[in-house]
């Protein structure tokens, strides 16, 4: 019997009472996605999965997305890993505020991570719910953000000029690095969630800047923005474990890794989940 406890934060919840290294039954999978649309995190503890289980698990929520810029892991081609070896000492990967590949036509709906290698403290990843940070806004604030077009691009992180270009970035990590990242994408910085219909911010790090506005305009107006959304009344401060799995839905969340555990190697497993091209 599936369980669904919500976290005592603004979002996620902990999924136990499914060995997810087995095929699923068709109403365990539904109950896990209402459990995904409701809270937008799940974690689920204590799973004992090999790659292939991932990938099962994966398509069972959609088809599995494109990683433009992340290299696959040896021997499985949809597959990426978050990797950080002891001796590392530069840049945390993805250490500020984004909703995964959000300069694509079509982002993933969701993102899948794997703990394999767990340090005992550090590596938090935050998550901030951005439907509680559109409701939350002032009214004032609100009227400034909702007609608003945000030009999203990965030139800033992935480009031959980006921070995980070689010259830039040292470690483990596998890059796909290309200036087809300087390309750009527009998205409405307030949309309606497509499968819930909940307002959200729509918006992180890859928001290069406000469309038809001046650029040092814009500029401050997604400085104001993420202040706002880094608000601790909005996040959920994600601890990991071994053999966790969890994953968020990044129409809805944004999220950020975090370091503190230096000396010590960290390795995840992550898949992305593809969205429905329909609503786009
Ligand atoms: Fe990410």
């Amino acid at each position: 019997m599936i369980t669904v406890t919500k976290n005592d934060a603004p979002c996620g919840a902990r999924i136990e009472g499914v060995d997810l290294s087995t095929p699923l039954e068709k109403d365990d999978v539904a109950a896990i996605r209402k459990a995904w649309m409701d809270h937008h995190v799940l974690v689920f503890p204590n799973q004992k999965l090999e790659n292939d289980d991932l990938v099962r698990f994966a398509e069972y929520l959609g088809p599995i997305g494109d990683d433009p810029f992340l290299k696959p892991i040896d021997g499985h081609e949809r597959i990426a890993a978050i990797h950080r070896l002891a001796d590392e000492t530069g840049r945390i990967f993805a250490d500020n505020w984004h909703s995964d590949w959000s300069f694509m036509t079509v982002p993933p709906s969701g993102t899948m991570l794997y703990g394999v290698i767990i340090p005992p403290e550090g590596g938090d990843t935050f998550f901030s719910n951005q439907h509680l940070a559109w409701e939350a806004m002032p009214a004032e604030m609100k009227a400034r953000f909702e007609k608003l077009t945000a030009i999203h691009s990965a030139g800033g992180a992935y480009s031959r000029e980006g921070a995980y270009s070689e010259k830039n970035f040292k470690g483990a990590m596998r890059f796909n690095i290309s200036d087809e990242a300087n390309k750009t994408e527009p998205h409405p910085v307030i949309r309606a969630h497509p499968e819930n219909g909940r307002m959200g911010i729509f918006g992180g790090s890859y928001l290069v800047d406000l469309d038809g506005m001046d650029h040092e305009r814009a500029k401050e107006l997604l400085k104001e923005l993420v202040i706002w959304q880094d608000r601790d009344e909005f996040v959920y401060r994600h601890k990991w474990e071994p053999n966790m799995l969890v994953i968020w839905d990044n129409r809805s969340v944004l999220h950020r890794a975090s370091g503190g555990y230096e000396g010590q190697e960290r390795r995840l497993h992550r898949l992305t989940i593809a969205d429905n091209p329909a609503y786009y």
